[in-house]
């Protein structure tokens, strides 16, 4: 697959992979066979760009996702990058399927954080690490102080910030240059383009995290989609209520025609739409199905021309779509 550069110099593939579904968030967790044959894929396609989070995981095993990824990815470590997150926890005395989060991003907390996110990676280093979300109480420039040591001390190679704006994004980069942002992006969030000429003056890449709007624009998922097992979040997501998907019938019919007339699939268009944007946006879609893998993964080699993607964004201003989800609440009492 081909790469891009995140940052100066970070290289992954084109289109990276969310692990978050195999542990949290999208029903059952995985075992490990089933996370094993997922990620061997990746790997087998040229998948070198993995995402997970200290915090996916469930109520029994808060870090499911970080010890799954690091034993099964353990004999690629030298071919793969890893990116992982810190600065956030949920607030398991909520009632609710998604917890609100608490912010966290104390260095302290952050120098703890990344020993235990190396142990169950079952690594030295990790490629890329972000602070999760911001924590309005604690300077942004002492968490960019915190990624800073660690860079000195070897524990991570690059850092960046997920669901951050301008300012933040500015103060943080004078004390430690930042490699990424990762933020919501997909054709029906599309507020951080805003961020795109802050990137590309400070040269940062782009990590768009749900990228098909929670697996809505892959044009599957219809008034008898059923989202019954616990932890599941979509039961909550506004585009896939019975209301939402009826206002998205015409978007995700236009979608399917689109993506018709360039031989691809709806998730591939999605996909293909973003990354033509720019040359350091990196989508990494997230699935729990080898062939829906397969899929997103061969997005990497739909090319859209400047006027299509022009097309697509005039259309997307107009046409009417439901409200996204937004990420769950967030706390501010750590
Ligand atoms: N920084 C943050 O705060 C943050 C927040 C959310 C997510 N993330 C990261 O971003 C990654 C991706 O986000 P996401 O998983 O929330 O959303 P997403 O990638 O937009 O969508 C994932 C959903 O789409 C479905 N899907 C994926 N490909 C499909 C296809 N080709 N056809 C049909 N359905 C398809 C998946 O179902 P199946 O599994 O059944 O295929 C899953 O339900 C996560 O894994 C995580 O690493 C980061």
């Amino acid at each position: 697959m081909e790469t891009r550069i995140l940052g100066k110099d970070l290289e992954v593939s084109a289109v990276g992979l969310g692990c978050m579904g195999m542990s949290h968030a999208y029903g059952r967790p995985f075992d490990k066979k089933e996370a094993e044959l997922l990620l061997e894929k990746a790997v087998e396609m040229g998948c070198t760009f993995f995402d997970t989070a200290e915090v996916y995981g469930t109520a029994d095993d808060p870090h499911h996702n970080e010890k799954l990824i690091g034993e099964i990815l353990k004999p690629h470590r030298n071919h793969i990058k890893i990116a992982s997150k810190c600065g956030i926890r949920f607030d398991e005395t909520a009632e609710g399927v998604n917890k609100p989060l608490i912010p966290d991003g104390r260095p302290e907390t952050i120098k703890k954080s990344i020993d235990g996110s190396l142990k169950r990676l079952q690594t030295d280093h990790l490629d890329l690490y972000y602070i999760h979300r911001i924590d309005n109480k604690v300077p942004i420039e002492e968490t960019a102080g915190a990624m800073k040591e660690l860079m000195e001390q070897g524990k991570i190679l690059h850092w960046g910030l997920s669901e951050a704006k301008e300012d933040i994004i500015r103060r943080a980069h004078k004390v430690c240059p930042v490699t990424a942002i990762q933020n919501r992006y997909s054709m029906m969030y599309r507020d951080y383009e805003a961020l795109f000429p802050v990137l590309t003056e400070l040269n940062i890449g782009f990590v768009a995290f749900s990228p098909l709007a929670n697996g809505l624009l892959t044009a599957r998922y219809n008034n008898a989609a059923e989202f019954s097992e616990s932890g599941d979040y979509r039961k909550v997501m506004p585009q896939f209520s019975e209301s939402g998907i009826k206002e998205n019938e015409k978007f995700l019919a236009w979608i399917e025609e689109t993506a018709k007339a360039k031989n691809v699939t709806p998730a591939q268009i999605s996909l293909a739409w973003m990354l033509a944007k720019k040359p350091w946006i990196v989508p990494i879609p997230g699935t729990r199905k080898i062939e829906r893998l397969e899929e997103n993964l061969l997005s990497a080699e739909v090319k859209l021309t400047q006027k299509e993607v022009n097309e697509i964004d005039s259309m997307l201003e107009k046409i009417p779509m439901s409200q996204v989800f937004g990420g769950s609440k967030v706390e501010r009492n750590h």
